[in-house]
């Protein structure tokens, strides 16, 4: 059987995985049977992008629902035989998998060799994380992303739309966050090195998205099984917003978007119209992205400005806190607080385990190490196990930084992410449940293009696809491996500009 996987050679690995005799040879003109809209759409779509524009003879493709692999909500079999295709599933998510799957060997050409798939995925959250601030992919591309993501089973997308260096929403009621916030004037090519000053490009750069954009990103996401996570960062890596609004800061100073990566320290202050400031951006980010988690940041957030910040002093004495670092927890827990009032949970980056919020309503995304991530969930938060060490594709791919494109720094070879084990080491059972899952993180601070970012994501998001979807016991990287050099032709097939194999890692 195993023999039999790799010759379909799918990723990620499914479930169980049988090769029947015979193909079937896929039509334009094959007939859909379903009573599922969102299959039928999916099933149309891909027909069109790959079918060859032969008669369709005698046959069929049926999508159907039916409680399979114990009503498992994303669960579905797939049947291909000489007289068509069969699938059933659970619902909705199970059938456009299969219709992934069906891409994915349609892509190979246009006889499928006949099989039983029977499949779902290990965890609920398979994420990919695009940081939209630092540098800012068309539209266009972020639709294509999604489609790539979607052919590995993942079903969500964390967009990263603020920061220092940038803010891409469009908030009517504060149209300067995008007029002001949404350009700056240089951009940092290189960091300081072996005595070298920092390298800059003097050329503004910049831009936002629309909100008729990023609802239409929403439902093409939703087309495909994948659900939209907007993160507007707070109270740190705003530096964009305040210098749309210096009344948002501490100082009162005049400051620019910045241009460069170190961590700022210009924060948000902690008036109550900023709270209400940030309720009333965030009232427009509900409007437009319907996600559960809506992601509020909390990560790298120095509290130097609030040291020397009178009006924080004076909050700290109101609010009987012990000093001016307990204001970060004060700060989320009144934003966690609203958001729980609006019926979304909240999601944070794991520095803010340290706010005590709310288990039942936030989620922790642990990406400073492991061990966060099982703090985490032994306080019973939803944790995303986004540990730096094993999903940060802006790391390097390779040892021999040389022959690679500048990244941020690090190391992280495919087999290094294909190793990442989301309940290891050692998680206490009664923990695990709280784990969500996975996702991968593409920080964009040096990733100036689509090509740039396709090439730190791909291959690495088909070893984590594994690490999301499949059940970790048969595990093998030379197997993976294996697999990968058949998909990558896939991928070729698309266009992905991926990292090529058998370059040094
Ligand atoms: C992060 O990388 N600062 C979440």
């Amino acid at each position: 059987m195993e023999h039999a996987e790799a010759a379909l050679a799918l990723i990620p690995r499914p479930l169980r995985c049988v090769r029947l005799p015979g193909t079937f040879a896929i039509a334009e003109g094959t007939p859909i049977y379903t009573a599922d809209v969102s299959a039928d759409a999916l099933m149309r779509a891909v027909l069109a992008e790959l079918a060859p524009p032969i008669e369709a003879g005698d046959s069929s493709i049926r999508l159907m629902h039916e409680p399979i692999l114990a009503g498992q909500v994303e669960a579905y079999r797939l049947t291909i035989q000489p007289s068509g295709i069969v699938v059933e599933a659970t619902g909705t998510p199970g059938l456009l998998h299969a219709i992934q799957r069906i891409r994915q060997l349609l892509l190979d050409g246009p006889e499928l060799p006949c099989c039983v798939i029977e499949d779902g995925p290990r965890f609920s959250w398979r994420g990919a994380h695009v940081d939209v601030a630092r540098h800012m992919p068309p539209m266009l591309w972020l639709h294509r992303f999604i489609d790539l993501i979607a052919l590995h089973g993942y079903n969500s997308l964390h967009l990263h739309l603020t920061d220092d260096q940038g803010w891409r929403m469009p908030i009517d009621r504060y149209p300067l966050l995008t007029e002001i916030g949404g350009w700056r004037a240089r951009t940092m090519l290189r960091p300081a090195r072996d005595g070298s000053p920092e390298v800059f490009e003097e050329e503004r750069y910049g831009g936002s998205y629309t909100k008729a954009e990023l609802r239409g990103l929403v439902e093409f996401a939703a087309s495909r099984g994948v659900g939209v996570v907007p993160e507007i960062e707070m109270p740190g890596h705003a530096t964009a917003a305040i210098a749309a609004y210096p009344e948002l800061g501490n100082t009162g100073a005049k400051v620019e978007v910045s241009g460069s990566w170190a961590i700022h320290d210009g924060i948000l202050n902690v008036d109550d119209g900023t709270l209400r400031f940030m309720q009333q951006v965030l009232e427009e980010v509900l409007d437009v992205f319907p996600s559960p988690f809506i992601h509020i940041g909390g990560d790298e957030v120095p509290t130097t400005q609030w040291r020397e910040s009178e009006t924080a002093r004076a909050r700290v004495r109101s609010e009987g806190l012990r000093d001016e670092s307990q204001l970060y927890g004060w700060f989320l827990r009144r934003m966690a607080g609203w958001l729980r009032a609006q019926d979304r949970s909240t999601m944070v980056w794991d520095e803010a385990l340290a706010a005590k919020l709310p288990a039942d309503s936030t989620g922790i995304m642990a990406w400073r190490g492991e061990d966060a991530g099982r703090a985490a969930a032994g306080n019973s938060h939803p944790t995303v196990m986004a540990p730096r060490q094993f999903t940060y594709f802006d790391y390097y791919q390779s040892r021999d930084r040389e022959r690679e494109p500048l990244a941020i720094g690090g190391h992280l070879p495919l087999e290094r992410v294909n190793a990442f084990e989301p309940l290891s080491p050692a998680m206490p059972v009664a923990n695990q449940r709280h784990i969500l899952g996975t996702q991968f993180q593409l920080w964009s601070e040096y990733l100036r293009t689509t090509e740039a970012v396709e090439y730190m994501a791909f291959p690495r998001a088909c070893a984590l696809a594994e690490v999301a979807w499949s059940p970790p016991a048969a595990k093998d990287f030379a197997d993976f491996r294996r697999r990968l050099a058949v998909h990558l032709k896939r991928l070729d097939r698309l266009g992905v500009n991926y990292r090529p194999l058998g370059a040094s890692e």
